[in-house]
């Protein structure tokens, strides 16, 4: 950042901590700063391997001003890159996802690559002195599968997501049953006029689970709070809850349900992709949030299912509930907050933490923000960044 003072913050005990100052929030400079440490040089869920099965299936990622082609190659093999032609700079792709039949072609001069990125054709560049069609493949992107999702990231010096998240992939598949089998089914989407950060911070505490709406109340009568934890692990988090007693979940019976897992289950990956089950649901749930701008970001709502099974009658309730109810409930929580960071009346509050790192504790969200000032001040913001385990669990 050119200028130093605005990032100021004091990181300090989480227990004691304030919270990120609320410029943070809208500022257009420590947003354009985080596109630069942030969006263009993290690990990015663009969808499920099953969704590019053939040659020439593709899958479009955006985010912020950028966006993404991932594509299967000829050669069987998953490519990825900017979307963009190289003769002026044209966006190739406007769908989110389908099949491009034998090359990728331009809509503006018909340019045209191949899979692999090569340029295979552009009319009327046979006579062009010192034109060498080579030197304008597209643009690649890095591009690696984890747990069956496939993930991008624009920075080809990246370090491996599987040595990022390592440990993420083996904490997840115990209540994914179905990881390796998953096909989609649906996705629905919602910009919203709030920054990025405002929607993980909701994401990640369960303190406001059982204080704000009625849906969500319907979520926490199911899950057994005494054994819940919220675990930070450095680039990637997760929590989960083990089941109460219940009869029916979601407006249907229990008894005879097929589902992943009969806990809550929820796992980020740094810093915006989110994967998650719900009690006796059989689909898994994508939940990420892309960037647009300083106070706009892309919600993304996912839902996988196992390929041998359709969704039973709760499975299907459980995405209509999250897609209607739950989600809207709190993007309403996120756009008030939205409004109030601006407020000449607020900077920074508190985190509500306590020792056990309880079901109702904000660590998780003073964790979020370590990572998110080391990435905007690049470096390590003080000793226990990494290390930070609830004491609950040791
Ligand atoms: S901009 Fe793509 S072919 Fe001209
Ligand atoms: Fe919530």
């Amino acid at each position: 950042m050119r200028d130093g003072k605005t990032l100021d913050w004091e990181i300090g005990d989480p227990e004691e901590a304030l919270t990120l100052p609320s410029r943070y929030f809208f500022d257009p400079a420590i947003y354009a700063h985080e596109v630069e440490t942030i969006v263009h040089r993290s690990w990015h869920c663009v969808c499920h391997r099953s969704e590019v099965p053939e040659p020439g299936d593709f899958v479009k990622f955006d985010i912020d001003r950028q966006s993404v082609l991932v594509v299967r190659g000829d050669d069987g093999a998953v490519h990825a890159y900017h979307n963009v032609c190289q003769h002026r700079g044209t966006r190739l792709i406007q769908e989110r996802r389908g099949q491009i039949k034998r090359a990728i072609t331009c809509p503006y001069h018909a340019w045209s690559y191949a899979f692999d990125g090569t340029l295979k054709t552009a009319p009327r560049t046979g006579a062009l002195k010192g034109f060498d069609p080579s030197e304008f493949s597209l643009k690649a992107v890095r591009v690696e599968e984890y747990a069956g999702f496939l993930f991008v990231n624009m920075d080809l010096e990246a370090t491996p997501l599987a040595e990022e998240a390592a440990g993420a992939e083996e904490a997840m598949r115990p209540f994914f049953r179905d990881l390796d089998d998953l096909v989609f089914v649906e996705e629905v989407d919602y910009e919203i006029d709030v920054n990025w950060k405002v929607i993980i911070d909701n994401e990640i505490e369960g303190y406001h689970f059982q204080l704000s709406g009625p849906v969500h109340k319907e979520l926490a009568h199911l899950i057994d709070f005494k054994g819940y934890s919220m675990t930070p692990h450095g680039k990637w988090w997760d929590f989960k809850g083990p089941p109460k007693a219940v009869e029916t979940a979601f407006g249907h019976p229990v008894a005879g349900a097929a589902y992943q897992t009969d806990w809550f289950y929820n796992i980020t990956l740094w810093p915006m992709t989110t994967l998650y089950t719900f009690p006796y649901a059989d689909v898994i749930g994508t939940f990420n949030k892309m960037p647009l701008g300083p106070e706009k970001t892309l919600l993304r709502f996912g839902h996988y299912r196992p390929k041998s099974r359709e969704p039973g009658a709760l499975s299907r309730a459980v995405i209509d509930w999250f897609n209607t109810q739950l989600g809207p409930e709190d993007i309403d929580l996120n756009l008030m907050l939205q409004q109030g960071v601006h407020s000449l009346g607020f900077d920074q509050g508190r985190y509500v933490i306590d020792a056990e790192r309880s079901a109702n504790s904000e660590h998780l969200v003073h964790h979020f923000h370590r990572l998110v000032y080391e990435a905007l001040t690049g470096g390590d913001a003080g000793p226990d960044a990494r290390a930070e385990t609830p004491r609950a669990a040791e």
